[in-house]
C-alpha cells in the first residue's frame, strides 16, 4: 500500500523507516526493507513498523541504497512471509509490489513448472521469479527483463526493483498505481504518495502509466515499456512539512476536524466572488457549456466521496434541473451503464488514487462522456484521466476517515450548481445571492461548531458502549445520516446504519428499544414536521434520541434525549454544518474506546486495488 524507496550518499535504513512512519496513515498490516548490506538484505515484519524498525535496528546496516514496503493485504493473510520485500530464486533480486497482478496464478504455474520455489502467497512474488526467468533465459539486462515481464501482466502495479549485481540501481514502473519520484542533491527517492519525500526535495517527477524509471550512477532515466526514452518533466510539489504533521493534536483526525473553517474558506477563496456576485471556477471553464447543457449529470465515487456525490445531486436537482444519478464506482464498473450524448460524468476522490474510481472514468471516458474530477490531491491519478475538474485544496489529509475532504468536497460541489445554474439562468438572482452569501458564512459558523466539542464528547462518553446505532435524516441530510454512521463504524467499530428517515418505519423501526442509540439531523427545512414525527415514533419505541437541530429549537430539545446544535445557514447549505458534530461525536467515541482512530484496523487511506 506504501512505498518509499532511496538511493544517494546518505544512510538509508533511517530514510526509508521514517519513510514508511509517514505512509502508516495509507493503512496497512506489515512493513518490511531491502538493503545493500553489503549484501541484498531484507527485513520484514507483520504489524506496525515500529515492530520492523527494532527488527532492523538489531542489526547494523551500512547502505546508501534500499527500498521499504508497507502491506495492506489482498492475497494471503497478514504475516512476515507475505510482507515485501519478495526475493528472487537465486535471492540476488527483490521486489516491492502495489497493486494487483491479476494473471498471477497462471505465471505461478507456469514458473513453478519451471523449478521456481515461492515463500509467499502473495501476487507480487510472482512478478520477482517471472523478471529472474526473463533476465536468467534471454541474458537480457534487468531493465529489459522487468520491461518484458510488465508486458506480459494484467492488474495494477506500482514496483521497485533492486538488485545484488547492480548495487547502485533502482528501477521503477506504474500501471494504475501511484507513483513519484524524488529528485535531491546527489540522491533520488521513489514513493506512492508525497507525504515520504517532503522533508528532502520538493523536485518530483509523476511517473505515468507503463513508464520505467531507471535510476543508476546518479542518473534518472525514463523510458517505456518497448524502451523508448521518455522526457522528464519536473514539477514542484507545494505541500509543507507541517501540513503533515499533527501539531498540538492528539490525532491527525482531530486536527483535520478543526481545520475546517480554513480548509473551506481555502476552497472558495478566488472562486466565490461575493462582490461581483459571481462564482468562478477555472478548472471547469472550457466544459462550462457541456455542464450547462448537459441532459444528464452521473457521479461516480465511493465511501465518504460517495455521500458527498449524494449531497450534490439534490443539489443540481434542485438548482440546475438536471437530473443526476449517483452510483457506487464499483458498481458501475462493472454494471452495464447506458451513457449517452450530453452526459457528464463527474467523478469525486479525496486521494485521486481509487481504483475503483479511476476504472470507473476510463469505462465512462470510452463510452463518450465528458469527466470532470473533484479531487484533492495534486497531480493525482484521476485528475489527470478527467477532461477538466475542480481541486478542492484541503491540503494532504492523513487520517483514514475523511473530513475536512469531503467538506472539501462539497464546497466545490455547491460553487460547481452555482455557477452552472447561473449559466443556465434555472437560478434566480435573488436566490443566487442568497445562497454565495451564506455560503461565505459557513467557515465562521463552523468554527462555532467546534467551540461547543465539548458537547460531542460528552455524548461520547454516555453512548460509547453501544453495540449499534441508526442514523436518520431526510433529503440533502439523508447523505450526511450515511456519512455519520460511515463515521462511527470506521473509527469506533460500532455497528451503525444511515437511512432516510421516512423509510425507518419500513425496516429499522424494529431494531428500535431503549438500548438503541438514534442520531437525527433535524434541521429546519421543509422536511422538519415529518422528521419531528419520525423522532416521536422513535421515543415511543423507547429509542435514545441524539439530534442535530438549529440554534433555539425548543421542540426537539423538548423531544431528544440530547441535541448538538449548529447555526441557522439556507437550508440547502445544512450538509455542510450538520456534518461536523457527527465527525466529532465518532471521533470521541473512538478515542473513549481506545481504537486507533487515525488508522483503524482493516482500513486503507486510499484503496488502489479494485
Ligand atoms: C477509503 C477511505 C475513505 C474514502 C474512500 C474513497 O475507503 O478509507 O475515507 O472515502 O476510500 O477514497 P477517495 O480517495 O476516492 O475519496
Amino acid at each position: 500500500c506504501g512505498i518509499i524507496a532511496y538511493v544517494g550518499r546518505q544512510q538509508a535504513l533511517p530514510i526509508l523507516l521514517n519513510g514508511l512512519k509517514r505512509l502508516e496513515y495509507r493503512g496497512y498490516d506489515s512493513a518490511g526493507i531491502a538493503v545493500m548490506n553489503p549484501d541484498l538484505t531484507i527485513f520484514k515484519k507483520k504489524g506496525k513498523v515500529i515492530n520492523l524498525e527494532e527488527h532492523a535496528n538489531a542489526n547494523s546496516i551500512d547502505s546508501t541504497i534500499g527500498m521499504g514496503h508497507t502491506r495492506w493485504a489482498t492475497h494471503g493473510e497478514p504475516c512476515d512471509r507475505n510482507s515485501h520485500p519478495h526475493l528472487s530464486d537465486n535471492k540476488k533480486l527483490a521486489i516491492i509490489h502495489n497493486g494487483i497482478i491479476e494473471n498471477y496464478a497462471t505465471l505461478k504455474k507456469e514458473l513453478q513448472s519451471k523449478g521456481h520455489i515461492f515463500d509467499s502467497d502473495t501476487d507480487s512474488e510472482v512478478l520477482i521469479h517471472f523478471i529472474e526467468d526473463i533476465q536468467e533465459n534471454l541474458r537480457c539486462s534487468l531493465e529489459d527483463a522487468v520491461r518484458i515481464a510488465l508486458t506480459r501482466v494484467t492488474g495494477a502495479y506500482a514496483i521497485v526493483v533492486m538488485s545484488q549485481d547492480d548495487p547502485d540501481l533502482l528501477i521503477a514502473a506504474r500501471k494504475s498505481s501511484p507513483l513519484i519520484v524524488g529528485i535531491g542533491k546527489n540522491e533520488f527517492f521513489l514513493a506512492s504518495d508525497a507525504t515520504p519525500i517532503i522533508e528532502y526535495t520538493n523536485q518530483v517527477v509523476y511517473l505515468k502509466d507503463f513508464e520505467v524509471a531507471i535510476i543508476k550512477n546518479g542518473k534518472l532515466t525514463l523510458t517505456d515499456l518497448e524502451n523508448n526514452i521518455h522526457d522528464t518533466y519536473i514539477k514542484e510539489l507545494d505541500i509543507e512539512l507541517a501540513a503533515i504533521e499533527k501539531g498540538n493534536f492528539e490525532h491527525y483526525m482531530l486536527k483535520e476536524i478543526f481545520e475546517q473553517p480554513s480548509t473551506i474558506f481555502d476552497c472558495m477563496r478566488g472562486r466565490l466572488l461575493l462582490e461581483d456576485k459571481k462564482v468562478y471556477l477555472g478548472g471547469i471553464r472550457e466544459y462550462i457549456d457541456q455542464l450547462s447543457n448537459a441532459k444528464r449529470i452521473v457521479i461516480i465515487a465511493c465511501g465518504t466521496s460517495l455521500h458527498a456525490g449524494m449531497v450534490a445531486r439534490y443539489l443540481f436537482e434542485e438548482i440546475c434541473r438536471v437530473p443526476v444519478e449517483v452510483e457506487y464506482a464499483s458498481e458501475f464498473r462493472y454494471g452495464n451503464p447506458v451513457i449517452r450524448d450530453g452526459d457528464v460524468v463527474i467523478a469525486i476522490s479525496q486521494s485521486g488514487e481509487t481504483a475503483d474510481t479511476l476504472v470507473a472514468i476510463e469505462k465512462a471516458k470510452e463510452m463518450g462522456a465528458i469527466i470532470l474530477g473533484v479531487c484533492n490531491v495534486v497531480g493525482s491519478s484521476i485528475p489527470r484521466a478527467s477532461h477538466a475538474g475542480v481541486y478542492t485544496h484541503a491540503g494532504a489529509e492523513i487520517g483514514v476517515a475523511s473530513t475536512k475532504a469531503f467538506t472539501a468536497q462539497l464546497t466545490v460541489l455547491y460553487l460547481i450548481a452555482l455557477q452552472v445554474a447561473k449559466e443556465k439562468g434555472t437560478i434566480d438572482n435573488e436566490r443566487f445571492k442568497k445562497l454565495i452569501t451564506e455560503l461565505d458564512l459557513i467557515p465562521e459558523k463552523v468554527q462555532q461548531i467546534l467551540e461547543n466539542s465539548y458537547i460531542a464528547q460528552s455524548l461520547a462518553s454516555l453512548y460509547m458502549d453501544a453495540k449499534s446505532m441508526i442514523y436518520l435524516g431526510r433529503g440533502y441530510n439523508f447523505p450526511i445520516a450515511l456519512e455519520g454512521a460511515l463515521k462511527i463504524k470506521e473509527i469506533s467499530y460500532i455497528h451503525a446504519e444511515g437511512y432516510p428517515a421516512a423509510e425507518m418505519k419500513h425496516g429499522p423501526i424494529a431494531l428500535i428499544d431503549e438500548e438503541m442509540p438514534v442520531v437525527f439531523i433535524a434541521t429546519k427545512d421543509h422536511t422538519y414536521e415529518k422528521i419531528v414525527s419520525n423522532i416521536q415514533e422513535v421515543k415511543a419505541r423507547k429509542g435514545k434520541v441524539i439530534a442535530v437541530v438549529n440554534e433555539g429549537d425548543d421542540v426537539v430539545k423538548h423531544l431528544a434525549d440530547h441535541v448538538m446544535e449548529i447555526p441557522e445557514t439556507d437550508p440547502l447549505l445544512t450538509p455542510l454544518l450538520a456534518v461536523i458534530p457527527l465527525q466529532l461525536f465518532a471521533y470521541y467515541t473512538g478515542v473513549l474506546k481506545g481504537c486507533n482512530v487515525d488508522q483503524p484496523r482493516n482500513l486503507a487511506k486510499s484503496v488502489t486495488v479494485e
